[in-house]
Parts: C-alpha cells; structure tokens; sequence
C-alpha cells in the first residue's frame, strides 16, 4: 500500500476531506492546502500537517510529488481546474457537481483518457451502510422488480446561507436544491433504481431572493418502467431526507436524518412470511460486514425517534455531512490495484444528463426522454 500526497484546494467542505485523509494516514498525506485567504491556508496546513499553504490555484499545480489534487471549490471553477489538474499529471478528486452539462463533462472524460490520470467525482452518501445494505440485497435477488419510490429531500436554508457569493447565482452554482442539495439523493435513487427514461418537473423560487430553483417536485419514468416522485426544498422547518422504495418482494425504507439518511437504519419489510425470514438471514450475514441498521419496523421507529430528538438543536442549521472516508478509501484500494475509482466520471455524467433534462421539463413545460445510457 502506498501513501498518495494531496493537494486540498477549498477548505469549506474541504476541511471534511481533511479529516477523512487524516483517519486514512498510511493511505493519504495532506501535503499542501490552499484556499483564497492567507490566514485559513495557514491555519489548515498548521493543523494537518500540510508542507505548503498557498492561495492560488496555478502554484499548486506547480507543487512537485503531488499525486492527487482534491477540488472543493465553487461549482463554476471544477471544470477549469480539473482539465488543468489531469493534464499537470494528477489524478483528480471533484466536488459536486462536477459540471452543469454533459459537453463538459465529455471534455473531462476525454483529458482523463489522454492523461491516463482518474477523475473521481464525490458522491459519498453512496458509501452509506443503509444504501449499500439494499444494494446487497438486490445483487442477492431479494428485492424483485422496482416498482415505485418516493425521495424527499427537505432543508432549511435561510438568507445567511447565501452570503456566500456563489451561491444563488446560475453561473456560479450551477443550480439549486436539485443540483446542490438533493443530487445525493437523487444519485442514490439511480443507484438503487436504474436510469432514468422519461422527466417532468416543474421548479420553483419561494424561499430565498437568489436566481436558483429551492422548492421543485420531479417526476420520473425508469427505463425498466418504474416510477418515481421527488420533492426537494429548501423551507422546510424540519430538515428530512428520506428515501421509500417498493420493490415487487420488499419495501426498503431509510432514515430521516437530513445529512445522513444512507447511513443506518433502514428497514426493509416484507408482507411474505417465508420471504421475510430469508431476509432476516440475508440481512444478519450483512449486518456482520456493515453492521448499524435493523431489520424489524417496530425497532427501528425506536431507534430513529431517538435519533430525532438528539438531533433537535441541529434543525434549521447546517451539519456537515458525514461519510467521505469510506469514499477515499475506496478511492485508495482502487488505485493501489490500478482498477478505476469507486465512483467514476461516468457517474458523474448519469447526473448530469438527469439534471439537465429536469431543468428542461421545468423550462418548456414538456415531458423530456432522455437518450439511452450505455454506462
Ligand atoms: N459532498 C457534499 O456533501 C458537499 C457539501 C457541501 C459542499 N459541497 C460542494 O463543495 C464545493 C465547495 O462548497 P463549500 O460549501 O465548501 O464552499 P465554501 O465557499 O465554503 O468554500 C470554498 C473554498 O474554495 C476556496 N476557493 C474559492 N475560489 C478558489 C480559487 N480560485 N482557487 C483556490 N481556492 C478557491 C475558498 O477560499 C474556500 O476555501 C461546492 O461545489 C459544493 O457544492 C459538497
């Protein structure tokens, strides 16, 4: 195994990354940081031990013996950057979202392919044990066919969010609450359920004074024909997130909890008594691997409201998400046996293409097909 020095540019969401490198030290070292203001370069390479502190982007891409270059910049600065960072000879790690349109992301593959450097995208919340538990039971045939989901995303976020100055802009952040904060789960609705074959949207700006959409409901036809709502806003008092799919064998539920509801437990119900015991098995031989979840409803209710109410002081404000490390090491396994990244630019595309044909439907009022995805 070997340690991959990174360059951390951004140190907003970036700082989460920190921490993740540093409970991966052996497999990640933090070597430079860099961030417009002086003052928090300094701070953060003080605190994890980085050589470098710098404030500007192109001097990091002179840094000798960086492997990887880890972006956590505005959205509107991830393309420019990562063309430069593949084709300074750096594999590249990239925020969401990685670009607002497909061309761009073709340009990024294509620089990857010529660099023969990877691009991986950040969509953590895949990582989380309640996802990847009905992920497992899926690739065991324990699910049958999907039928139907539902996907809320519900957050708060006040005037003060925005004084940021690239977020609410179109050019800057690329989008709202569709692209910014319910693109997790939407990619974890695609992971689960497939591709996307048919799109109708329609998108509001209720909340906030910004250019952005933040109150939008989307409608989804699946290519194997299952449907699915989402809704996805910004005003909502109670911060949730919740995932409910009905598969034809089983109906799998997720948390709640807004920033982590991938995470455990979820529930996964069964009406079919012989088929529920199967799953019980299944899920105890998961449970031994990914362990922090439940099995059984009534239990689960439990555990949740308990969670709830821990997590009261944290309505209406903003908790980091959790989750990147098992992402980066992921990212880690995979380069040390030369495979490419768990997630991948391709993932990224699958995103992209879904949000673009979403904003489509919101613009012309129209039903919109998307091209048939080979990925
Ligand atoms: N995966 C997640 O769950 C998650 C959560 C929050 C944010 N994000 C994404 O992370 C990215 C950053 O968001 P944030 O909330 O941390 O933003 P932020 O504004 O808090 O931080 C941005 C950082 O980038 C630095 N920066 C800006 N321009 C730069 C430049 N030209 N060169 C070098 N550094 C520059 C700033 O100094 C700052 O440190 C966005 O794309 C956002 O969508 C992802």
């Amino acid at each position: 195994m070997k340690s991959r020095r990174v360059a951390l540019v951004g140190l907003g969401i970036g700082r989460q990354h920190a921490a993740a490198y540093r409970a991966l030290a052996g497999r990640f070292e933090i070597a430079a940081v860099c961030a417009r203001s002086e003052v928090s370069a300094r701070k953060a390479a003080n605190d994890f031990g980085a050589q470098h502190a710098l404030t500007n982007f192109d001097d990091v891409l002179q840094l000798p013996n960086i492997d990887i270059i880890d972006l956590c910049t505005p959205p509107h600065l991830h393309v420019e950057q990562a063309l430069a960072a593949l084709h300074t000879g750096h594999h590249v790690i990239c925020e969401k979202p990685v670009a607002a349109d497909v061309a761009d992301i073709d340009r990024l593959a294509a620089a990857e392919a010529a660099c023969g450097r990877w691009l991986m995208p950040i969509f953590q919340y895949r990582f989380g044990a309640g996802l990847g538990t009905l992920l497992d039971l899926q690739a065991r045939g324990l699910t049958g066919d999907p039928l139907l989901a539902t996907v809320e995303v519900h957050w708060r976020r006040r005037a003060d969010y925005y004084h940021v100055p690239w977020r609410g802009r179109i050019e800057t952040e690329l989008g709202g609450v569709l692209t910014s904060q319910a693109v997790h789960a939407i990619d974890a609705l695609t992971c689960a359920f497939g591709n996307v074959r048919r799109v109708a949207a329609f998108a509001a700006t209720a909340i906030n004074p910004v250019e952005v959409e933040d109150n939008a409901v989307v409608s989804l036809q699946m290519c194997n024909g299952a449907l699915v709502t989402i809704s996805a806003t910004l005003g909502s008092g109670a911060e949730i997130t919740r995932h409910r799919f009905v598969f034809r064998n089983l109906v799998a539920e997720s948390n709640t909890r807004p920033y982590s509801n991938c995470e455990g437990p979820w529930t996964f119900t069964s009406d079919d008594v012989e088929h529920a015991t199967t799953l019980r098995q299944a899920l105890a031989e998961i449970e031994a691997v990914r362990g922090n979840f439940s099995a059984a409803a009534t239990e689960n209710k439990a555990v949740n409201a308990a969670v709830n109410a821990n997590e009261a002081s944290m309505l209406n404000g903003y908790t980091p998400p959790v989750g990147f490390e098992p992402q980066m090491r992921a990212f880690a396994d995979a380069l040390d046996m030369e495979q490419p990244p768990p997630v991948t630019i391709m993932d990224a595309r699958r995103s992209v293409m879904l949000l673009s044909a979403i904003y489509d439907s919101v613009r012309s009022g129209e039903i919109i097909e998307l091209p048939r995805l080979n990925l």
